[in-house]
């Protein structure tokens, strides 16, 4: 374990985090600690009202994220009906459903008929995907916005630390072509972290 990663006391919800253990026991794929501190982190620091998250997974990270923001709506957004499904009953469980707005199908299609403000992103969903559904992001963002773009070292294959896996090189180049994209955009202010499994940090920064 990374020493930094080996320093995390992450403090979330007993509840959430029994549900979490039990997701990854079943092979879920939900925030690693590391990441999930740095996330509530972030939130504490910029007390968002209107979040939007991309990957839904059982709905533990939307959870964590509404019991660290008390007045915060989620909007969030899954792909396969029987983790939606499973979100949908730990959202009621956990007694935050009235906050959550949970959407079941593809990101990059409901993202592009989406409409309204959100002034923080939780990028969590396909990886490959993430430059294309960058368009519709910066829409939805306000001035001032964050966008916490996850899992974008990807085990050290996109920074080049770790040699890539044959068929992982295609989605490697396009998580590189996410992060320069971003850098470069003069809108946004990024920081590319080694935390966790690399996060992108940026702020909608337009003056
Ligand atoms: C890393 S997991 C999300 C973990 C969750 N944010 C958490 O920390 O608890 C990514 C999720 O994105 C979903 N996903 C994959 N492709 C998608 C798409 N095109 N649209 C929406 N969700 C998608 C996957 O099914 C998976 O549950």
């Amino acid at each position: 374990m990374k020493y930094t990663a080996s320093l995390v006391k992450l403090n979330i919800d007993e509840r959430i985090a029994t549900l979490r253990k039990d997701a990854l026991e079943r092979g879920i794929p939900v925030a690693d600690e590391e990441t999930l501190n740095f996330l509530l982190l972030t939130l504490a620091a910029t007390k968002p009202k209107r979040i939007l998250e991309i990957g839904t997974a059982v709905g533990l990270s939307a959870a964590a994220m509404l019991k660290a923001c008390p007045s915060a709506q989620v909007t969030t957004i899954e792909l396969e009906e029987e983790r939606y499904l499973e979100a949908k009953k730990n959202f009621v469980e956990l007694g935050v459903s009235d906050r959550v707005n949970a959407y079941l199908g593809d990101a990059g299609e409901i993202l592009s008929m989406m409409n309204g403000q959100f002034d923080f992103v939780f990028l969590d969903g396909p990886k490959a995907q993430y430059e294309k559904y960058l368009f519709d992001i910066k829409r939805l963002l306000t001035n001032g916005g964050v966008l916490f773009a996850d899992d974008v070292l990807l085990y050290g294959w996109v920074s080049g630390v770790e040699p890539t896996p044959p068929k992982r090189h295609s989605i490697v180049e396009k998580i590189r072509s996410y992060l320069d994209v971003v850098t470069s955009d003069r809108d946004f202010i990024t920081s590319v972290l080694d935390v966790g499994d690399g996060v992108a940090l940026s702020v909608y920064w337009k003056n």
